[in-house]
């Protein structure tokens, strides 16, 4: 039976996996780790919490050894915007505290599970239906680190045996914690915005296309890997998953369809925009399909419909949908 770990529980992904860990393997058997020290009730309350600063591998050894885990969740890492903007930060955040996290597994013998992203490929990637292998060469602090950690994931299964695996993540659109400080972070604000104020200023120009895949999706591959016959997986860090590609004008079009009087309009932030600009504009998954049966369920329509009325009843709006 398994003791897991998670890094970073109180992020986006991480307050949603750890309950849905905790749901699925029982609420005692997954420890939530966090730097907080005031992580939501419901996480507190549901189970151990830790703080874990993986920058810091004794702290991560200390949760490891007590707890008897076999298996780390490692979400704990700078979101793109804010690597770029603390940089020396982001190196430390997500490569020494992925080396550490790491370098506890071998040595305790745990399972790996660590998100990559579209963040880890560049201008001169193809844009279109990228490939699962392909040429990455990302000019920002974030992809740099996206693109180390992948290898590095890869060298400690090849070198040492580490049971290690991972996706790359598109933008994870959600709504039980926001997103910190990443690119497609517009995706997430504008259903907030629209049911709050029926407008939104979006921060990423018109036209510009990125993957995208709603929450239940995110955590479904997150499990689908981890409980996959490992004998099948060719790859194993970085698998390329997507559920739906689109640009501003074609979320807000379908938010609109929920809420006729939303409007938007557009003061593009440069930063954002060039990290945007750097991304596929839609990925190749077939290999996570071949390889693990990846299958995604919420495309675009589906994911809004959802996310209308979840966040209407949470933010008490009830004219919204
Ligand atoms: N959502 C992430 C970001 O925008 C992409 O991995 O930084």
């Amino acid at each position: 039976m398994k003791k897991i770990l998670v890094t970073g529980s109180a992020g986006q992904i991480g307050s949603e996996l750890t309950m849905a860990l905790r749901e699925r393997y029982g609420n005692d058997r997954v420890v939530a780790g966090g730097r907080k020290t005031k992580p939501s009730a419901k996480l507190r309350e549901s189970g151990p919490f830790e703080i874990v600063d993986c920058t810091d591998i004794k702290a991560v050894e200390k949760v490891v050894k007590r707890y008897e885990i076999d298996t780390i969740y490692h979400l704990a890492a700078l979101l793109s915007a804010v690597a770029e903007a603390r940089p020396q930060l982001a190196w430390d955040v997500n490569i020494n505290g992925l080396y550490n996290v790491l370098e506890v597994a071998r040595e305790y013998k745990c399972a790996v599970f660590t998100p990559s992203s579209i963040g880890a490929f560049g201008l001169s990637t193809p844009q279109d239906n990228t490939p699962q292998d392909t040429i990455q060469r990302p000019n920002t602090m974030y992809g740099v680190t996206k693109v180390a950690g992948e290898l590095l994931c890869d060298y400690y299964y090849k070198r040492f045996g580490v049971d290690t695996r991972g996706v790359r993540y598109p933008g994870i659109i959600s709504n039980v914690t926001l997103p910190g400080g990443g690119t497609t972070d517009y995706a997430v604000e504008i259903f907030y915005e629209a049911i709050k104020h029926k407008k939104y200023t979006c921060f990423i120009k018109e036209g510009t296309k990125m993957d995208m895949m709603y929450m239940p999706d995110a955590l479904k591959a997150a499990f689908d890997l981890m409980e996959a016959d490992p004998g099948k997986l060719k790859h194993r860090n970085a698998f390329n998953v997507t559920a739906m590609s689109f640009a501003p004008e074609e979320i807000a079009a379908e938010v609109k369809k929920h809420i006729p009087e939303f409007t938007m309009d557009y003061k593009v932030d440069p930063v954002r925009q060039a990290i945007a600009e750097s991304w596929p504009n839609y990925m190749d998954d077939s290999v996570a399909r071949r390889e693990w049966g990846w299958h995604p369920e919420y495309d675009l329509p589906a994911m809004s419909k959802d996310m209308i009325k979840v966040l209407s009843e949470k933010l008490q709006v009830s004219d919204a949908v």
